[in-house]
């Protein structure tokens, strides 16, 4: 897996029963390279020669994940024998189910060629086509493990946050519910040089400018939009926060602001993932959090306080914050081929329930 915050990959090596319940072997980590992330970022919007930079990222993105899955295997002593197959979701850089296409950088053919498994991939596009949104697809893997006798929430606060809610003897519902970290990491990236906000610090010595949270509140109306929905980088970008901070006469490169910018984007994340769950999850009394952004300890105490009950890391449920994504790609890998329908109308949108992925064999 690697998401929209474009720190890396993430790999979880797993074996999975006959109901697809999953038993973590290892795991592995690959960051990614300053060029190749300034790259993939450049290449969420529209430039030069793109088409041929594209496939020349996809494939530096690909050597990365074969070097987690090497990494996951000498792990667990497992040969590449032994492995059914990878699920390897790709990069996303255009994310526009409104206009009938989702797009994810990946090269499973040389994915496949480089590490002589099978490879499922290109997991969203067939949602799409359907209709759907082709997102979030972990909802039913969240049922399937953190499903339990009362309403819980899931919430996954990658570059985006989205939510999943788990009721007993139901369908599950998810949605994306707007930026986790993807607005933080570029402002503290700008005004710091570091990458993200290491557990919320920098952030936390800033002070809520409450016109700028409203602004960025009220002025987009995607919030309030009802779900299905699902969103990305194609909305929640520099742009749009430049915009909204010219709107209240903040300067980019204001330095004595940026702080106080940075505490302001993380209650824009607590409040609309607040909201969200008040709204569709009313019954909900806890909620695990899954992804990076459950270790910003100053936006895990805003979400305690906005909804005043346990917000817990997944880590209290046996699986580790930073293993859910990626296990859920390789439960999506497992279902595609147990050919498995596992999108859901009720989360997507999509016509009905449909077989994800495509195989490239080994
Ligand atoms: N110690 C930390 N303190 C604060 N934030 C952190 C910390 N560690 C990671 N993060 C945040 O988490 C982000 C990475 O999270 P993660 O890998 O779950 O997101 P992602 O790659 O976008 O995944 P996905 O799209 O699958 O949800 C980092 O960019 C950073 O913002
Ligand atoms: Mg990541």
């Amino acid at each position: 897996m690697s998401g929209t915050s474009l720190d890396g990959i993430d790999a979880v090596l797993a074996r999975f029963d006959a109901y697809g319940h999953p038993t973590i072997l290892s795991r592995a980590s690959v960051s990614f390279t300053p060029s190749l992330k300034e790259e993939l970022l450049a290449l969420n919007t529209s430039g030069q020669d793109e088409l041929a930079r594209a496939a020349k990222a996809s494939n530096a993105l690909v050597d990365l994940y074969a070097q987690a899955v090497e990494q996951a295997l000498t792990q667990a002593s497992l040969a590449r024998e032994e492995v059914m197959a990878i699920g390897a979701h790709g990069q996303t850089v255009r994310h526009c189910p409104q206009d009938g296409y989702t797009l994810q950088l990946n090269a499973p053919a040389r994915l496949a060629e480089l590490t002589g498994i099978d490879v499922i991939a290109d997991f969203r596009s067939r949602d799409v086509a359907a209709g759907g949104q082709g997102a979030p697809l972990v909802p039913m893997f969240h049922a399937g493990v953190f499903a339990t006798s009362h309403t819980r929430v899931v919430l996954n606060l990658g570059g985006i946050a989205n939510i999943t809610i788990l009721r007993p003897h139901a369908e599950p519902q998810g949605f994306d519910t707007g930026p986790a970290n993807a607005l933080m990491d570029l402002w503290c990236q700008l005004h710091t040089g570091d990458p993200y906000d290491a557990n919320g610090l920098w952030g936390a010595g800033g002070t809520i400018d409450q016109d700028l949270l409203d602004l960025l509140l009220k002025g987009e109306p995607w919030f309030a939009t009802p779900p299905p929905k699902s969103t990305g980088r194609d909305l929640f970008n520099q742009a749009w926060l430049e915009h909204r901070l010219q709107q209240c006469n903040i300067g980019v490169l204001d330095h004595s602001r940026a702080q106080d910018v940075q505490a302001t984007l993380r209650s824009l994340t607590a409040q609309t993932v607040a909201n969200a769950i008040r709204t569709y999850a009313h019954d909900a009394r806890e909620v695990f959090v899954c992804g990076g952004g459950a270790r910003n300890e100053a936006l895990m105490a805003d979400l305690r306080d906005l909804l005043g009950y346990a917000v817990e890391p997944t880590d209290k449920l046996g699986i580790g914050t930073q293993d859910v994504e990626a296990l859920a790609f390789a439960w999506l890998a497992w279902a595609h081929q147990q050919r498995i329908a596992v999108s859901r109308p009720a989360v997507t949108g999509a016509r009905g329930n449909r077989i994800l992925g495509a195989c490239w064999p080994a």
